[in-house]
C-alpha cells in the first residue's frame, strides 16, 4: 500500500456486508473466499477502502453484531488465512481494508459474559458487564429500552438482571472498568498487527453509562436510533461525556501505527456535538448520519452540508457522507417515498410498496451530489448497481431482531441485507454456484445484476465508475466547496469543487453553463441540452 496519512480525509469506502456479497462455497451465507474472488470489481468501480462488517465468530442474532470471539473469524465466513488472503489481495490491488469493532456488547456466548455468569453476584467477572439487582425482585434496574423492542434487560437465575441495549443475547460491556479498556486495545492490536487500516466503531456513542444508571427521563418508546428523539443532555446512555475518554484511548493504539484510522458509528446529535467526536485526539472520521436522513430538498442538502463543513472543519476534520448501509432502507428506496418510516423499523408486505422509477432517478441523482463533496464517502454494497430494498419479503424469512421483539410490528432491517446480484442468469444471481441464499432474492434482483449494466451507457454501475474516476481525476476529496450563490434556489444548487461546477436540479429545468460534461445522471444529456428535475450534472468549468 502506498503511504497516506490522509488516505481516509478523501476515501471511498465500500461497505461489504459478508453475510451478503458472495459466498464462496455455495451454502446461501457471503464469505471470505467469494470476497476475495470478486475483489477486483471492486477495482474496477474504483473505490479506496473496504468496509467490512463482523465477520468474528458469533452465534450470529444479530447477524455478527453479537461476538463470541473477537480475534477469529467465524467458520460460516472462513479462517484467519482467508481473511489475510483477502487483505493482501486488496492491498495488491491498492485497496485499503478497515474492519468492525464491536465494543459496546459482546454475544452472551463470550466467555467474559460465560464466566462473569458462572462467577456470581459481586465478582469481578460481573464487573465487566453491567449487573443489577432489580428495583424489587421483578421490576428491573431501571426503565431503560432495547434498541430493538421491549426491555433492555433480563434476569437471570439468580435473581441479578444484566443490561443489553440492543438485544438479550448482547449484554452490554462496564467501560468503567480498565479491565474492560485493556482488553479492547487488545483487539486492536490483534487486527493492526495483521496489517487492517482501520476500524468502524459500533454504536461508539453508547459505551459509557451515566453513574448509577439513571431512569430515562424521556418516553422510552419514542427512542430508538432517531436522535432527533433524543435529549442528549440528559440521556443515559447515548453520548455521555465520559465517552471521549474511551476514545482517546483508541486513537493511542491507533497511533503506534502508521496510516489507520478508525470511524466511529455515533448517532449523535446535533452537528456541533458530533464534531467532538472527531477531535485530533480522537476519532478520525465519524458517519455523517444528519446527511442520511436529510431527505432530496435543495435548502434542507444545502443546510446540513454547510452545517458539517463547519462543525466538522472548525476541530479540523473532513466531513463524511453516506447515504446507506445495513441498519437503514437503501436510499433508492427511500427516496422513492415522501415520507418514510423510521430507522430500524423497515419496509415489509403491508407498506405502501415504492415507486420504483422515482426512486432510481433521486436516489443517482443524490449519489452523484454525494459524491462530489469534498471529504470521505461511504457506499454500500449493491448501490452501486442501484439495488432497491426487499419490500416484500415475508415475514418466514425475516432475522433481523428487531422483528422478534416487537412481535413483527416492525420488520427490521432484512431488507437491505439481501445477497446482491452478480449474473443476471445465474443461479442466485451469481451470489453463489448453488442457488442457494440466507435471505430469498426478489426477482426485481436480476434487472440490477452488475452482468446487465457493464459496459451500458447509462447504467447506475457506470454511473457510479465515471463519477468515481473524475472525483479522483479531480481529487474533489481533498477539495473546497464553494455554493454558485446564483444557482441556487428551492429548486437547484450548485457548487464548484476543483474546477468542477456540479449541478443539482430539484424542479422544472435548467440551463447548463458552458464547459465540458463530466458525468451525470441524465443518459444522453449534453452540454448544449437541460437538466431536468431530479438530474445532476459535473461540469469542467
Ligand atoms: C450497530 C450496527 C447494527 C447492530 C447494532 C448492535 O448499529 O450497525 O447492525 O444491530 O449496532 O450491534
Amino acid at each position: 500500500m502506498q503511504k497516506d496519512a490522509n488516505w481516509w480525509r478523501h476515501a471511498v469506502i465500500y461497505q461489504i456486508y459478508p453475510r451478503s456479497f458472495a459466498d464462496g462455497n455455495g451454502d446461501g451465507m457471503g464469505d471470505l473466499k467469494g470476497v476475495l474472488e470478486r475483489l477486483e470489481s471492486l477495482k474496477q468501480l474504483g473505490v479506496d477502502a473496504i468496509w467490512f462488517s463482523p465477520f468474528y465468530k458469533s452465534p450470529q442474532k444479530d447477524a455478527g453484531y453479537d461476538v463470541a470471539d473477537y480475534t477469529d473469524i467465524d467458520p460460516l465466513f472462513g479462517t484467519l488465512a482467508d481473511f489475510d488472503a483477502v487483505l493482501e489481495k486488496a492491498h495488491s490491488l491498492g485497496i485499503r481494508v478497515i474492519i468492525d469493532l464491536v465494543p459496546n456488547h459482546s454475544s452472551d456466548q463470550h466467555p467474559l459474559f460465560q464466566a462473569a455468569l458462572k462467577a456470581g453476584k459481586g465478582s469481578p467477572e460481573r464487573e465487566m458487564y453491567h449487573f443489577r439487582d432489580g428495583k424489587d425482585a421483578n421490576t428491573p434496574p431501571n426503565n431503560w429500552p432495547s434498541v430493538f423492542g421491549g426491555n433492555a434487560w433480563t434476569q437471570i437465575e439468580d435473581g441479578q438482571w444484566y443490561l443489553h441495549i440492543f438485544d438479550s443475547s448482547q449484554p452490554d460491556f462496564n467501560w468503567d472498568n480498565p479491565k474492560v479498556t485493556e482488553f479492547f486495545h487488545g483487539v486492536l492490536r490483534f487486527w493492526f498487527d495483521r496489517g487492517v487500516d482501520g476500524f468502524r466503531v459500533d454504536v461508539a456513542h453508547s459505551l459509557v453509562k451515566a453513574k448509577g444508571l439513571p431512569d430515562l427521563k424521556v418516553d422510552p418508546e419514542e427512542v430508538g436510533f432517531d436522535p432527533s428523539a433524543q435529549d442528549y443532555k440528559d440521556h443515559p446512555y447515548w453520548g455521555q461525556e465520559g465517552v471521549h475518554e474511551v476514545i482517546r484511548g483508541f486513537r493511542s493504539v491507533a497511533n503506534e501505527y502508521e496510516d489507520r484510522a478508525l470511524c466511529a458509528e455515533a448517532w449523535v446529535l446535533p452537528l456541533s456535538n458530533m464534531a467532538k467526536w472527531v477531535r485530533p485526539d480522537e476519532y478520525h472520521q465519524s458517519f455523517n448520519f444528519g446527511y442520511l436522513s436529510t431527505s432530496w430538498k435543495a435548502a434542507d442538502l444545502k443546510k446540513v452540508i454547510d452545517d458539517s463543513l463547519l462543525e466538522f472543519g472548525a476541530v479540523g476534520a473532513p466531513s463524511t457522507w453516506v447515504l446507506s448501509n445495513h441498519d437503514v432502507i437503501r436510499h433508492v428506496t427511500r427516496m422513492a417515498y415522501d415520507e418514510v418510516p423510521k430507522q430500524g423499523d423497515g419496509i415489509g408486505p403491508d407498506y405502501p410498496q415504492p415507486d420504483e422509477a422515482r426512486g432510481q432517478r433521486v436516489g443517482r441523482a443524490a449519489t452523484a451530489f454525494m459524491l462530489a463533496l469534498p471529504g470521505s464517502s461511504y457506499l454500500y454494497q449493491g448501490e452501486e448497481l442501484g439495488l432497491p430494498e426487499h419490500t416484500t419479503l415475508e415475514a418466514k424469512f425475516r432475522e433481523d431482531p428487531t422483528f422478534f421483539r416487537t412481535n413483527g410490528e416492525r420488520v427490521g432491517r432484512d431488507g437491505c441485507r439481501v445477497p446482491i446480484p452478480w449474473e443476471a442468469d445465474k443461479p442466485a444471481f451469481g451470489f453463489n454456484s448453488t442457488g442457494k441464499s440466507w435471505l430469498p432474492q426478489p426477482e426485481n434482483y436480476r434487472r440490477y445484476a452488475r452482468s446487465a449494466q457493464e459496459g451500458i451507457a447509462g447504467s447506475t454501475l457506470e454511473l457510479y465508475r465515471q463519477l468515481l474516476k473524475v472525483r479522483k481525476q479531480f481529487n474533489l476529496g481533498m477539495g473546497k466547496l464553494t455554493w454558485v450563490e446564483d444557482l441556487c434556489d428551492e429548486s437547484t444548487l450548485a457548487f464548484d469543487n476543483s474546477g468542477v461546477r456540479v449541478i443539482a436540479n430539484f424542479a422544472g429545468t435548467v440551463a447548463l453553463p458552458a464547459g465540458e460534461l463530466l458525468a451525470t445522471t441524465q443518459h444522453d444529456l449534453t452540454i448544449e441540452g437541460v437538466l431536468e428535475h431530479d438530474q445532476v450534472a459535473w461540469i469542467r468549468l
